[in-house]
């Protein structure tokens, strides 16, 4: 029954994708429609289509370009969708390989850090970033490294995948649409940026002649030790992966993994407890009350897990009103 629901609701939000703002339905098809709906077990997996967007992808260098990349490349609809999705993905990123030269990248960089209290040897790790060579020279003209931020005692550590528009012009992490969202829901858990940390994978936005695009396996190894090092420096409880591409970075990358499995159940980071949820942006274009309500869920864990008292109010965001 789900099948038939799941089938005749991809190709609904391909029409939308494609364009199409009514559909040929009439009241007794609805009527059925709404009983199924109403019937069904809430669904607690991924949006199951490539094609389940308001509107069509947008490739406006804010951020939009990476999330259909990555949402196409782990989406999990029937075969059909399945082939075409990777049809898709593959037309992307042949896209972006055949126009962006990507310069070669290194192994990561040995460095050490001196000894003593946190800002100091985080004063130094940024020093050597904000230095590093190979980070400047991917970098657009005039735009920045960009380096963690927050407080050295958080409790909770935020893990990005890569600086955006916003992000490389300003020099910090999730400062754009999507770190707004990500603000809104640091402050809906009744805390502030200044009292977690929110850091990225990557430390430059990676390069693509527009949008965005996820960061290479190479880009990520690069990168990594810089955040390793200030999760180290920070030692937090709990680190929170934004999104597949974070995991990947963090954890490895796993082709089998699926954001709908994982997210939610915690796992471990070095001396960390990490949590994977869904990055931001992911929620910007798919705002459903169920989505954002599993994510609150994965951050109500976060909050029980390091300490932070949740609120019958708190408890009770995004559930449907009685
Ligand atoms: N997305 C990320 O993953 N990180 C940022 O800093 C901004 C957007």
């Amino acid at each position: 029954m789900r099948e038939i629901f799941e089938t005749l609701a991809d190709e609904l939000r391909r029409a939308a994708a494609e364009g199409a703002e009514f559909s040929n339905i009439d009241d007794d098809s609805v009527e059925i429609l709404e009983r199924l709906a109403r019937e069904l077990p809430p669904d607690e997996t991924l949006p199951k289509s490539a094609y389940a967007r308001k509107t069509p992808p947008q490739d406006d260098g804010k951020g939009e370009f990476i999330d259909d990349i990555e949402e196409v490349k782990f989406a999990s609809a029937s075969d059909i969708v399945k082939t075409e999705n990777q049809n898709r993905t593959q037309k992307k990123l042949k896209v972006v390989n055949k126009t962006i030269d990507i310069k070669p990248i290194p192994a990561p960089k040995k460095f050490s850090l001196p000894d003593g209290d946190k800002q100091t040897r985080w004063n130094a790790l940024r020093e050597i970033v904000l230095g590093d060579k190979v980070c400047a020279e991917h970098l657009r003209p005039e735009k920045k490294i960009v380096f963690g931020v927050g407080t050295l005692d958080a409790d909770i550590f935020f893990c990005g995948e890569a600086p955006g528009a916003d992000e490389e012009i300003q020099g910090e992490p999730f400062v754009g649409k999507a770190g707004q969202l990500l603000t809104k829901i640091i402050g809906a858990m009744g805390l502030s940026r200044e009292q977690v940390y929110i850091g990225n994978i990557m430390n430059w936005r990676p390069e693509t002649p527009k949008g965005n695009r996820p960061p290479t396996e190479e880009e990520m190894a690069y990168c990594l030790p810089y955040l390793k090092a200030q999760i180290e420096i920070v030692k937090p409880k709990v680190v929170v992966a934004l999104g597949m591409t974070a995991v990947n970075g963090l954890l490895g990358f796993d082709p089998s993994r699926r954001m709908g499995k994982i997210r939610g159940h915690w796992q471990k980071f070095e001396n960390a407890d990490l949590m994977v949820t869904y990055h931001p942006s992911f929620l910007l274009q798919y705002a459903s009350p169920q989505m954002k309500r599993l994510v609150w869920e994965d951050m109500m864990a976060v909050m029980e897990r390091v300490g932070i008292p949740i609120s019958a109010k708190q408890r009770g965001f995004f559930l449907p009103k009685e």
